[in-house]
């Protein structure tokens, strides 16, 4: 399928979104989040992808969240619709049967920083900039902003950034968990490609079933999350990649997993 908005590119089972909109800041107009979208579901039913980078295009920016210039046409109706499209999408690469990870290579500010959330490892250069702006223009986050984020870092600290709109930079970003590895400018992509690479020579389904049992776990009670835990525990043992991985052991070579 062919994007305008977005870039995608799959190369050795790591498929890289790319936001391209350089020149506004990669800022989510309402057409870059139909191809978010179409790009999520292409990417989740390709067997060929095992692993997804997001990042945006350019030096400046991840994404510096949706587009203000599409707000001021917008009725109180079109904004939900808008924040419930955005949300969607965000939901499809929280659940998305595969690892994905954001390379937040500048600001990544409401609907961006939003999106920076719904990704399972976020690696960050050191000039990242990360907030919920949207209080400096009157409204509020409405990708999840008031939800992930409180879910990350405690109730309080994402008061503080919500209420203040304020920026933070990549060390105080790392400092209160939003961030797993924050690196210099021109190292992100390499350590990005590096981690994919490491994540795409595991078993598939052994990803995918620890994704599922940290995220359908995530707000249930530990016994339900645990009894889910051992389900899909179980499930593994009826792979060729779980006999692979214990042969490989025991016969002290490495694994080579076929997804299967
Ligand atoms: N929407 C539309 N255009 C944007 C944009 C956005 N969110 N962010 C930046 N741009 C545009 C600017 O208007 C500018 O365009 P022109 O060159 O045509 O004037 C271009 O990108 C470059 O931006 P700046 O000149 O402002 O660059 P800067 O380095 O001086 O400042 C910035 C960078 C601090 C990120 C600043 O652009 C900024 O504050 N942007 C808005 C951030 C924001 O408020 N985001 C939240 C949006 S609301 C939201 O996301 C709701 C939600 O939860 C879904």
């Amino acid at each position: 399928m062919g994007f305008q908005i977005i870039e995608l590119q799959i190369e050795n089972g790591i498929a890289t979104i790319t936001l391209n909109r350089p020149k506004a800041l990669n800022a989510l107009n309402l057409a870059m989040a139909a191809e978010l979208g179409q790009a999520v579901h292409q990417v989740r039913d390709d067997p060929a992808v095992r692993v997804v980078v997001i990042t945006g295009s350019g030096d400046k920016a991840f994404a510096a969240g949706a587009d203000i210039t599409e707000f001021k046409a917008m009725s109180p109706v079109d904004a939900w619709m808008f924040t419930q499209q955005l949300q969607r999408v965000y939901m499809g690469i929280e659940r998305l049967p595969k690892p994905v990870i954001a390379a937040v290579n500048g600001y990544a500010l409401g609907g961006g920083c939003e999106l920076m959330m719904a990704c399972d490892i976020v690696y960050a250069s050191g000039s990242a900039k990360i907030g919920q702006p949207e209080v400096n223009l009157g409204i509020i986050p409405g990708a999840g902003g008031t939800q992930r984020l409180s879910r990350l870092i405690g109730k309080q600290r994402a008061k503080e950034l919500v209420l203040t709109g304020d920026m933070i930079g990549a060390q105080e970003a790392w400092n209160l968990g939003l961030l797993n590895k924050v690196f210099p400018p021109d190292q992100l992509m390499s350590e990005v490609k590096k981690l994919a690479e490491k994540l795409a020579s595991k078993g598939a389904v052994a990803l995918k079933a620890a994704k599922e049992a940290i995220e359908e776990g995530y707000d249930i009670e530990l016994e339900r999350g645990v009894a889910n835990e051992g389900k899909l525990f179980g499930l593994c043992f009826g792979t060729e990649d779980m006999r692979e991985g214990v042969n490989a052991f025991l016969e002290k070579r490495p694994p080579q997993f076929k997804g299967k």
